[in-house]
């Protein structure tokens, strides 16, 4: 199995390589630019954890994914949750900008927010099909660990999950 992650941070790049040794290959790269290291329909999966929000030029990452891809390979995308960032942010939740979230010491994250239909939209523009969406909760393992955080991402949606298919 041939794994390459494909991210902008050297110390991200580092850590994976440091984890996985030579199971993965890494790949210093700006995803507002084309992927065009990678051949056409050369991956049967492609996942996006918490990126795709950070992302201007997202409708060519799209294309970009799509033509990677192998016509019914999957792509896993998951982000913050719409309702939890107009919670947190305020204002309208129709208000499709560009939010900056103060992370502690490190440094302030800085990413678009978005409807879910504006979230979901742009990828069934983009040609891929919605097979699940989900919105996933605390465990009850987490419980044991963190009762308060537990309490709090238990009730209130936190992050939202898709798994789409490249037709
Ligand atoms: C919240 S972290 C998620 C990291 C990892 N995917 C995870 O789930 O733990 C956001 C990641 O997006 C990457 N990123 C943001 N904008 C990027 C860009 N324009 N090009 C490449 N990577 C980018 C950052 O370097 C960072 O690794």
């Amino acid at each position: 199995m041939r794994v390459v992650d494909v991210d902008g941070s050297e110390t991200l790049l580092r850590a994976v390589q440091q984890r996985l040794g030579d199971r993965v290959a890494v790949h210093h790269h700006d995803l507002e630019e084309p992927l065009d290291f990678l051949a056409d329909q050369s991956f049967d999966l492609a996942v996006m954890a918490l990126v795709y929000h950070h992302i201007d030029a997202r409708e060519q990452l799209l294309d970009e994914l799509r033509r990677v891809l192998r016509p019914g390979g999957s792509l896993l995308v998951s982000t913050t949750h719409p309702t939890s960032d107009w919670t947190h942010f305020g204002g309208s939740y129709f208000a499709d900008d560009r939010v900056e979230f103060p992370s502690g010491d490190g440094p302030t994250i800085n990413y678009w927010r978005m409807t879910l239909q504006t979230f979901l939209g742009e990828f069934l523009g983009a040609g891929f099909v919605l097979e699940e969406l989900v919105e996933p909760r605390a465990t009850e393992e987490a419980r044991l660990t963190d009762p308060r955080r537990y309490d709090r991402t238990h009730a209130a949606p936190t992050f939202l999950g898709l798994r789409l298919c490249r037709p």
